[in-house]
This record gives structure tokens, sequence and C-alpha cells, in this order.
């Protein structure tokens, strides 16, 4: 493909979790750098960065009718927009796209996309490029620092802290589209946080596909773990709230456990995926726990933080997965009472040692499976609202909410909670919960303090 005037505008489109939303703002700092700049409301853009999520099925489909939806409309307005296809379907299926996809001009995995601007180049020159390396660690060090290319950035900032995933649980793409576990090193994570500080996050949260299973080494070249680096972190005094996503249960060590007590900053929830109540499910799914060790691991949390809010990931239908063992799913539910939980049919995945497993289950009963765990978990999180009406809390404002003179922000357990009155982004303001739904709730202002 013949492509001859450089971008000058960029849009980047994120799908996912949470660490593509890091990578796609670190893709944007890039693109801003380059000269680039977000294309606006309204007007197809000239770079069109496609951040794919490769987790569940009609990944890859979506990703083609995106890349054909772009194409149209940057016809209707009379563009060629270049299409960089980024992310985690990039990185499973980059030969294919390019092969089926002559818009595309670039294919960038998870842990290339610091050579974007080159690609960029190339592809103004009629190049097209494919990058699925993995080369160790490299990315962080070649990216521009944040707050650069003139993006703002929010009241609540993502950090990436540790990437990879060593677990291969038998039904997870993960490991092959993200690599080998790494930890990013400490003063280099102090540096990034100051800067998100500087440029205005008063929450921090901690990402990584195992981020309780950071290392590194503190700045006297002590070994420390996640809590080492959280209790540094709470150090920076502009920052008010950390937090951190996603663990896994047999990285869990006592000094993460104990610091939920210790550490003011650090925010009374923790997502710990399960995703079965059968001990005979687990095995197959190659979790390495046990639903009893997973509840004893609970009561650690709970012991030294009662308030904490409990979130988890579920995963019905399983191959193999018995009526008698989806009960026991349910079980774990009623037994902690979780605050939030995600939950997902299975979904087979190429290349995943789940995908040939025998007795896949029929599409029906894992929609009927699905809707009574989530009847069960809507129904916790609706309990875990109600009883925090009469708490007095500090909100975080995220942003606006849809009625006049309306704000969204977050409370401590995570809780989206709408406020009424003169507020901006950013705020911390001390609210009294007043009224509980199922997926919020109304707060009433006791006073408003400017961060
Ligand atoms: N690293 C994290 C999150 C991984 S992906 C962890 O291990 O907890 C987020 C969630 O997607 C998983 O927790 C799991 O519940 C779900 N998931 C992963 N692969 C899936 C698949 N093949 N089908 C359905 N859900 C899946
Ligand atoms: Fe996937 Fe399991 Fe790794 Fe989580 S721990 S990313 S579910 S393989
Ligand atoms: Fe999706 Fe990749 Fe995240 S598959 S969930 S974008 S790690």
């Amino acid at each position: 493909m013949k492509q001859t005037t450089a971008p000058r505008t960029y849009r980047v489109k994120s799908f996912g979790c949470q660490m593509n939303v890091y990578d796609g703002e670190r893709m944007a700092e890039m693109l801003g750098a380059k000269g680039i700049t977000p294309a606006p409301e309204g007007e197809e853009a000239d770079l069109v960065v496609l951040n794919t999520c490769h987790i569940r099925e009609k990944a890859a489909e979506k990703v083609y009718s995106d890349i054909g939806r772009i194409s149209k409309a940057g016809a209707a307005q009379g563009k060629r927009p270049m299409i960089a296809v980024a992310g985690c379907v990039a990185q499973a299926e980059g030969e294919e796209i390019m092969a089926r996809a002559p818009a595309v001009s670039m294919v960038v995995g998870p842990q290339a996309y610091h050579r974007l601007p080159e690609m960029i180049d190339k592809a103004v020159a009629g190049e097209r490029a494919t990058d699925t390396d993995m080369p160790e660690d490299a990315k962080f060090a070649a990216l521009p620092p944040r707050g650069s290319g003139r993006r703002k950035v929010g009241p609540s900032a993502f950090l990436t802290i540790q990437e990879g995933c060593d677990k291969f649980c038998t039904y997870c793409v993960v490991p092959y589209t993200r690599g080998a576990e790494i930890s990013r090193p400490y003063s280099d994570l102090l540096r990034e946080a100051e800067s998100l500080v500087e440029n205005g996050a008063c929450e921090i949260t901690l990402l990584g596909q195992n981020v309780n299973a950071w290392t590194g080494e503190d700045g006297k070249g002590r070994s420390i773990g996640m809590d080492g680096l959280v209790k540094a972190l709470a150090k920076l005094p502009d920052l008010q709230r950390i937090r951190y996503t996603t663990s896994h249960p047999n990285d869990m060590t006592d000094g993460i456990i104990a610091m939920h007590g210790e550490v003011d900053k650090l925010m009374p929830y923790l997502h710990l995926p399960v995703q079965s109540g059968s001990d005979r499910v687990l095995k197959a799914m190659n979790r390495s726990h046990t639903a009893d060790s997973y509840l004893k691991l609970l009561e650690r949390f709970r012991a030294v933080r009662p308030d904490i809010a409990l979130s988890g990931d579920f995963i019905v239908g399983f191959p193999g997965e018995s009526d008698a063992e989806f009960e026991e799913t349910l079980q774990l539910v009623d037994t902690v009472r979780y605050a939030q939980a995600f939950s997902f049919k299975y979904s087979p995945r190429p290349g995943t040692p789940a995908a040939t497993m025998e007795d896949q289950i029929a599409p029906e009963v894992m929609d009927e499976r699905l809707q009574r765990l989530q009847a069960a978990l809507g129904r916790d999180q609706l309990a875990f609202n109600q009883a925090s009406v009469g708490r007095t809390c500090d909100i975080l404002v995220e942003r606006k909410g849809k009625l006049p003179g309306q704000w969204l922000g977050k409370s401590p357990w995570l809780q989206s909670v709408f406020i009424e009155g003169d507020a901006q982004i950013g705020d911390m303001i001390r609210v009294e919960l007043a009224e509980a739904g199922p997926n919020s709730l109304k707060g009433r202002v006791l006073e408003g303090v400017s961060a």
C-alpha cells in the first residue's frame, strides 16, 4: 500500500484490560512526542491504533470489522487512514491480519509498541511492517517520559509494574500474548509515579497480570516485594490513594496481606480471581490453589482490614464442569459475599490446552450457569452497597454525571458514588453514603476538599 503523507492526527482505541488502557496511553504519548495530535471529536484520524484484546472469542472478527469501519469512515471524509493493529490479537494473529487486511499498515505486539514511531515512518514510505518480538524489558526503557506528548494525566492513573504471566492456566492466552513475567525496576517505577502525580494523578493503580508477583530492589539494594513498593509510593506527599490489580492467590505474601492494615493510602479493596469453587475444576484449570486455600487467604485479609471490599473473576462452563461442580462455585460465592465480581462464559482459545479438552459444555448450559452466578453476585453487590449506607468516606471525583450539577466519584471500596454540587474532576470530597443501588450509590456532600 502506498501512503505518502505523514499522519497529523491519531486516535488510539483500547479494548480489554486496564493494562491495555495503560499501553494505549503510552502509545498516545509516543505519538504526541512525534508531533501527531489527537483527532478532534467527530473527525476521522489520519492514524488509528486498534489496541486489541484476545482474552475471549470473536476478538479477531471484531478487529476485522473495525478495520472495515475505519476505512469506510475515513473514505467518507476523503481520507485513507493509516491503521495499526496493536495489543494481544496483534501478538496472536499478526500474520493473518497482515494477509487478510490490506488496509492495515502496521501490526505491533504488546512488547514491541515502543517501535511504533519507526513503523509509522516506514508506513509513510509505503512499507507494511509487523513487529511481534518480545525483547526483554526493552519497551519501558524506550518509551518517552510520562506526561510527554502534551497528554493530560487524569486523577486516577494506571502504572504497569509487572507484566506477563508464567502461570499457564489451561484456558488462558495471556502467557502467549504478553510473554514471560517481568518486574519493572523500582527506581523507574518511583520516577514514573512521581511524574504521574506531578501531572495531576491523586490515585495510582498498580497493574500487572500477576501484580503481586512484583519483586525488585529498593534504593539500598535490598530485595523487596510489592508491599515494599507500595510503602515507598505511599511516601509521595501528593499521592492520596493506591490500588493494585490483578493478583494471583499463589503470589500472595504475608507482607502484602499485612500492608492492608498498615498503609492508610492503600484502599480497602482486593481483586483476587478464583475462577471456580470446585477443586477438580481448579486443578484442570492449572490454578494450583484450592477453593479452601483461597478462602483462607481472604480470611487473612479480612482479619487485618475488616471492611475490605472483595472482588473476583469467575469462569463458568470450563470443559467437564458438572452441575455439582458449578454448585460449588455458587457455594464459594455465598461464603465470600463479594462486593463486586466479574464472571464469564468459558471461551475456547486456540492454542490453549483447554480448547481441545473433552466435554466442552453446551452454550445453553453455560448461559444458564452464568445467569445464576450473576444473580448471586448481583445480590451480594447490592447487599454490600446497602451495608455501606451511613458510612462517611472521601470520594475521588472522576467525571461529570449525566444530570446537570452531578458528579461521579469513587469510594475507597471502588463503588461509584454520585454527588450533586460544586466539584471538579480530581477533587476529594467528604460524603456520607446515603442511598444504595446495585451499581452505584448516592452521596451527601459533607465538605469539599480541593485536591
Ligand atoms: N491475570 C489475571 C487476569 C487474566 S484475564 C488473573 O489471572 O487473574 C481476566 C479474566 O478473564 C480471568 O481472570 C478469567 O476469569 C477470564 N478469562 C481468561 N481466559 C478466559 C477464557 N478463555 N474464557 C473465559 N474467561 C476467561
Ligand atoms: Fe491467565 Fe492464569 Fe496468567 Fe491470569 S494467571 S493471566 S488467568 S494464565
Ligand atoms: Fe486482553 Fe491482553 Fe489484557 S488478551 S485482557 S488485552 S492482557
